[in-house]
């Protein structure tokens, strides 16, 4: 038996973490070990209850406005400890947060082999996303097996040197997820967002947390919401908050008296997934949002200016529009009032997974112990 500790210590790595637990533990040869880092609390515990998983293990890293360095510090410190006593035959970690790349350097330095899921993904600027480009590509040179979402993202390691016998295309676990949750019936535990949705009336769905966008730029998203909803104010305007003190602080007094606007605590993710459903349009800076939305049809405007993920922008349903308040105001305002422009950005794809990548995940790596083989290619 084979023992794969998964690491992950925030909410997107824990709800694209969930499928590969699941279809880890129920391979014959394999048995998952689940530790979290507790990077964030609130909102990874949500998470693992949704999908009935327990951590083995939690470090309980998060500190309040805590340091990357102090995150990654006390990830790798404490994971150290834990191989001590928890036999590991290779770990796995996901994406690219300091979680994700601090439990791959633990690994590594002691000589537990790495595997990389939502592995490849480039923006090629290493200020944007900071500090997650440097991430990813810290973990690529760490791993020792490859699991990508896309070919696009297969290609950006193999432009990098890596061989393509260690690289595997899975599609990406947040489907599995989404496909999971998405239509299992849930109520808003907010009763405000219960009355959004009996109300009919157009939705705009908001998220916002990336560090580079934190300080002004923010503020001026902020600013730009608040005309948005003095523009429409037949319109909701839904801000679920990132738990992250800095992003509140920035962000909200510009909202404060909006009465179409309506600020929430982070939601589970059956009730955000809901959400995405009734929106209109999708507003975000995330990357898990840009890769669900378009799956549901939802046109997604992204507050970047480059994105890791770019196959959904070349299907048509996801935009890059900055942060720059009048670029917001102009980009939302003309899908609220064109119907043919909205047409054109609201239909389903599907590039980033069919449901299977946590199927595709586990027989990769029982390939990879040599003790069974690899699933066909995700192709969407
Ligand atoms: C981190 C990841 C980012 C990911 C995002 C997902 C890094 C470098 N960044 O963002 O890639 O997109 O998470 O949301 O790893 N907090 C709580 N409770 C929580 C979560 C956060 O109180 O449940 C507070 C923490 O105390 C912390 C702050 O929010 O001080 C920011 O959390 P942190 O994980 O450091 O956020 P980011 O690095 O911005
Ligand atoms: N999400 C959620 N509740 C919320 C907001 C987002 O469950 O209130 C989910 C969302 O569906 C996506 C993930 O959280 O799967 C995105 O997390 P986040 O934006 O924090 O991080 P990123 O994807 O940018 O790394």
């Amino acid at each position: 038996m084979k023992n794969i500790m998964a690491v992950y210590g925030t909410r997107p790595e824990a709800i694209k973490m969930a499928p590969i637990i699941k279809a880890l533990a129920a391979a014959p040869s394999l048995e998952v070990t689940a530790t979290v880092t507790g990077q964030h609390r609130e909102m990874l515990d949500q998470v693992n209850a949704l999908f009935g998983i327990t951590p083995d293990y939690d470090l309980n890293v998060i500190q309040p406005h805590q340091s990357l360095n102090g995150v990654l510090t006390r990830t790798v410190n404490g994971l150290d400890k834990l191989f001590d006593t928890a036999r590991t035959d290779a770990v796995i970690v996901q994406g690219d947060t300091t979680s994700t790349a601090a439990g791959a350097l633990a690994a590594f330095n002691r000589g537990i082999p790495v595997i990389h899921t939502e592995a490849g993904l480039r923006s090629f600027d290493l200020t944007s996303p900071f500090p997650e480009e440097a991430n990813r590509k810290v973990t690529s040179q760490l791993a020792s097996l490859h699991l990508t979402p896309t070919v696009q993202a297969k290609d950006n390691l193999l432009r990098e040197g890596i061989a393509e016998e260690i690289i595997t295309v899975t599609g990406n676990t947040v489907i599995d997820a989404l496909l999971e949750v998405v239509n299992k019936p849930v109520t808003f535990t907010d009763s405000r967002l219960e009355g959004a949705a009996d109300s009919h009336r157009d939705i705009l769905l908001v998220t916002t947390h990336r560090r580079e966008n934190q300080g002004t730029a923010m503020q001026g998203v902020g600013r730009a919401l608040a005309r948005l909803a003095m523009h429409y104010p037949e319109a909701w305007i839904i801000l679920p908050a990132h738990r992250n003190p800095v992003v509140r602080e920035t962000i909200l007094p510009a909202l404060d008296g909006c009465a179409n606007v309506i600020v929430t605590e982070p939601l589970s993710y059956g009730e955000f997934t809901r959400l995405m459903n009734l929106a209109k349009v999708v507003l975000t800076d995330s990357g898990g949002v840009q890769e669900e939305a378009p799956s549901l049809g939802k046109p997604v405007l992204v507050m970047r200016s480059n994105t890791e993920r770019p196959e959904a922008v070349g299907a048509g349903t996801v935009r890059l529009i900055g942060t720059e308040e009048e670029r917001v105001v102009r980009e939302v305002s003309h899908l609220f009032d064109c119907p043919r422009a909205y047409a054109s950005m609201a239909h389903a794809v599907n590039p980033y997974g069919d449901g299977h990548a946590a199927a595709r995940t586990s027989a990769a790596v029982e390939e990879f112990f040599g003790v069974g083989r690899r699933l066909a290619e995700f192709a969407p």
